[in-house]
């Protein structure tokens, strides 16, 4: 149980930015902060001393850290992804998980700019040839993104946003989402997906990867799409069928592409890339840099500190990725008992029933929960919170319980 702010240690691994260690020092934690990713034995060696982990993608968080490091009150993916971490097996040790799935949100509808203008004026090739020493002046086929119709397929965090970004550049956008999404600025809500191809210059993707979105963009939707058309897909790459592109752009009914995400990617720098689409005229190709910037990295330091500083202070577990959610203000009036429980019936009567014989006053109480967990927080009016916590803890279904 944490009653102390300054007890409350924090290790960050991986480099993660600075900005995450100074957020978190300035609400009074002590942070150690590393570049490297330690591996099994040596993370839980080094886990003992904190109750805090912050992670990027390459530091495994493995069944055996779980269970050797019970005293964890949280872990952070300073990143976008959670794979890495063993969700299940963690919630179950009562340890929620916070990532920043959308710290990147601005940097990827930027690129989709860029790579507009880029495909209109066939930036890439010429470029290409002018190091080469060749000099391709000519304004066919080239032309101004002003007046033309940009296809939005997700109009989630980054389709929106990417929405007012190309209004302002003079774009007309239209959109296609499954669920019925409010449209900024000028935007029109296309009923189909067939109406967006039909009607863009450009379309871009924006969408999860899901069952629905595999192979979205097949052979039949290439041929729905205008004759002169461009295609770009920064989202995921199992959306787009890359042979029927191929074909699509040899045929000369697509006049371009970016792509920075592929079916198959290199899992480091150092392997070799290889994809159908290269060599080929008008063909943007990036290695899945969407969303890395700088900027992009801070605001993900920023936000998972941020979760850090709630959960810590207050036990909220907004935003996390594996734990029932739960945010409730408090006064300074009342005492916070927090407790993560086994999900079985009976516990919150066990638990009450404690509450009540102390005579401490409920003043608020929020439960969620789900299949296998619930979170309770509660605040009361009394001054024996922590020995009441204690009693809660000892409880056959209880996980973790601490006060805050
Ligand atoms: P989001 O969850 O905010 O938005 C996704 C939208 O797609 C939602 O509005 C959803 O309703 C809609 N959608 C889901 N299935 C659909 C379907 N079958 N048809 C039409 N719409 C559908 O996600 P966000 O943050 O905007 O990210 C979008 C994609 O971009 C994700 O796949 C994400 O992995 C990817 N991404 C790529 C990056 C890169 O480096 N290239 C960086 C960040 C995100």
């Amino acid at each position: 149980m944490t009653k102390d702010i300054m007890k409350t240690k924090i290790l960050l691994v991986e480099n993660i930015h600075t900005v995450a260690k100074e957020r978190l020092e300035n609400a009074g934690y002590h942070v150690d902060l590393i570049k490297e990713s330690p591996d099994e034995s040596s993370l839980i060696k080094m886990l003992s001393q904190y109750q805090m982990l912050g992670i990027r993608s390459k530091t495994e968080i493995t069944d055996k850290v779980i269970k050797s490091c019970p005293h964890l009150l949280a872990v952070g993916a300073f990143c976008i992804g959670t794979n890495q971490i063993r969700l299940q097996s963690a919630k179950m040790a009562g340890i929620p998980v916070f990532n920043a799935p959308h710290a990147n949100t601005r940097s990827v509808a930027e690129l989709v700019i860029a790579e507009m203008i880029a495909l209109s004026r066939q930036l890439g090739d010429r470029n290409t040839r002018a190091h080469r020493g060749e000099w391709m002046k000519s304004a066919e086929g080239a032309h101004e993104v002003r007046g033309k119709t940009l296809g939005i397929v997700g109009y989630g965090h980054i389709g929106s946003q990417l929405s007012i970004l190309a209004e302002s550049m003079g774009l007309n956008v239209i959109f296609y989402d499954i669920v019925k999404k409010l449209p900024l600025g000028n935007a029109r809500p296309m009923r189909s997906l067939e109406e967006v191809l039909q009607e863009a210059d450009f379309v871009s993707f924006h969408v999860p990867e899901t069952p629905q979105t595999k192979d979205m963009m097949g052979p039949a939707e290439f041929k729905a799409m205008k004759k002169g058309s461009y295609l770009i897909n920064a989202s995921r790459g199992t959306v787009v069928v890359i042979e029927a592109l191929v074909e699509a752009l040899k045929s000369g009914h697509l006049v371009g592409c970016a792509i920075d995400v592929f079916p198959k990617e290199p899992s480091s720098n150092k392997e070799r890339f290889e994809s159908a689409l290269q060599e080929l005229p008008n063909v943007i190709l990036t290695p899945h840099i969407g969303g890395s910037t700088e900027e992009a990295q801070y605001a993900i330091g920023l936000e998972v500190a941020e979760s850090f500083c709630q959960f810590l202070s207050l036990g909220s577990t907004l935003g996390s990725v594996n734990f029932p959610q739960v945010d409730l203000s408090k006064t300074n009036l009342t005492k916070r008992i927090l407790n993560i429980h086994r999900n079985e019936p009976g516990v919150l009567g066990e638990i009450n029933g404690i509450v009540s014989e102390a005579q401490a006053n409920i003043q608020s109480q929020a439960l969620s929960t789900d299949e296998s967990i619930g979170y309770l927080i509660m605040d009361l009016e009394t001054k024996h919170a922590e020995s009441l916590a204690e009693e809660i803890q000892k409880l056959k279904r209880s996980i973790k319980t601490r006060v805050v």
